[in-house]
């Protein structure tokens, strides 16, 4: 048995695809400790800075003296507490839907969702660069599964025009793409989904309190009204500093979701603190426009500076930036050459991204400061002298 490990183990490390935990020392920030070293953060999704703001910690602390720590049981079994149901109602307002479901996470809510939707006769259309949970979703629910090339709307017509013989029809899309950066077509999207009559659903995982106006995701973003999309799904975890992960929708999808969803009907559900911390992240979020307005200030001035420093074609609409090495071990020694600088980028390699994507993916939060950007930059570029111009 050991040597099964010792052997897996090994051929990763050959491969340059090893793996380790990094132990970070203390909250999350803009910078943190790690190993003992202050490093600047340049890769968590922490977007608002929520994770650790005095307000959101306030809310949690409160409801566990109020509700205490566990919530008991899956909420089918021992109940919904109320706290579920007003972050529920919440978030339905929020997306301008009717219904939400809460889910314990962005993955359960992704294999939850398409598992219990789809079905053997149905056919899905999922763009190449989806998200690992929403292609585990889809193996999950047994349906034909048709991938079409990233954002490419020709190929995915095709597609739907040879879908007469399958009885449902789901296109599912990221709406910002976790490691590109980019943003789907969600317009095109909808309009085809229209035209041959299929169902839509969009991540907002990385958007959600980031995109549109007042931080409602991509369908605010492209002026759409949620009656167009049939299935929104975000995430707590990421720019609202919380845990956890909804799917907005109307009250059917979401009664629906609740008798078949087996990710929700078979875990214990959210705990007070958890629940408490994404409410007060919303209303942050709805308060305090500011947040949003530092964290795209931010953006901007780092990827004109990155421009000015020669990192070009970068390719993203967002505040995931990627900066492709193109190799597992030149990637893995990218990252270290930066930590050693004081900036933590983790490398991103197979199977998260593809051969020859191998990447750092930077992610911009509205905490960092002018100075922070500044001392990345710097490293950056140094990095870059190293790693990308160097030619022996
Ligand atoms: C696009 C996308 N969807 C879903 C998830 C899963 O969300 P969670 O981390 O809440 O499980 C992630 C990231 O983790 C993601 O990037």
């Amino acid at each position: 048995m050991s040597n099964f490990f010792r052997n897996e183990l090994q051929n990763l490390k050959n491969i340059d695809l090893y793996r380790k935990l990094r132990l970070v020392e203390g909250g999350q920030g803009s910078c943190v400790s790690m190993n003992g070293k202050k490093v600047i953060l340049l890769c968590s999704n922490n977007y608002l800075g929520l994770a650790n703001h005095p307000s959101v910690k306030k809310a949690a602390n409160k409801a566990i003296k109020e509700f205490g720590c566990g919530s008991g049981a899956s909420r089918l079994i021992s109940g919904t507490m109320t706290l579920h149901s007003e972050l529920e109602k919440k978030i339905a307002h929020f997306k301008n839907t009717n219904s939400a479901l809460i889910f314990n996470s962005g993955y359960h809510a992704n294999i939850g969702m398409l598992s219990a939707l789809m079905k053997k006769k149905d056919i899905v259309f999922c763009d190449e660069l989806n998200h690992a949970s929403i292609i585990d979703g889809c193996r999950l629910s047994g349906a034909e599964t048709t991938i079409y090339p990233h954002k490419n709307m020709d190929a995915l017509e095709r597609h739907l025009k040879k879908s007469n013989g399958y009885k449902k029809k789901l296109i599912v899309t990221d709406g910002v793409f976790s490691m590109d950066g980019d943003i789907a077509p969600l317009a095109d999207i909808v309009f085809l989904a229209k035209k041959y009559s299929a169902f839509t659903m969009v991540d907002d995982a990385h958007a959600t309190g980031v995109f549109g106006k007042k931080g409602k995701g991509t369908a605010e973003h492209f002026n759409l009204s949620s009656n167009e999309i049939d299935i929104q799904m975000g995430t707590f975890g990421k720019a609202l500093g919380s845990f956890g992960a909804y799917i907005a929708g109307n009250n059917e999808l979401i009664d629906y979701l609740i008798n078949r969803a087996r990710p929700f009907i078979y875990t214990t559900a959210l705990p007070p603190a958890v629940l408490a911390a994404s409410l007060a992240a919303i209303e942050m979020i709805q308060s305090k426009p500011d947040l949003r307005k530092k964290l795209w200030e931010n953006v901007d001035y780092f990827k004109k500076e990155l421009q000015k420093k020669g990192f070009k074609n970068f390719g993203s609409q967002s505040q995931i930036i990627p900066i492709i090495i193109g190799n597992s071990k030149k990637v893995v020694m990218a990252s270290e050459y930066l930590f050693n600088k004081g900036v933590f980028v983790a490398g991103i390699r197979p199977p998260a991204v593809s051969r020859k994507k191998e990447m750092l993916r930077i992610t911009i939060i509205s905490s960092h400061t002018r100075k922070d950007l500044d001392y990345a930059l710097d490293a950056l570029l140094k990095m870059k002298e190293k790693f990308l111009d160097y030619r022996p």
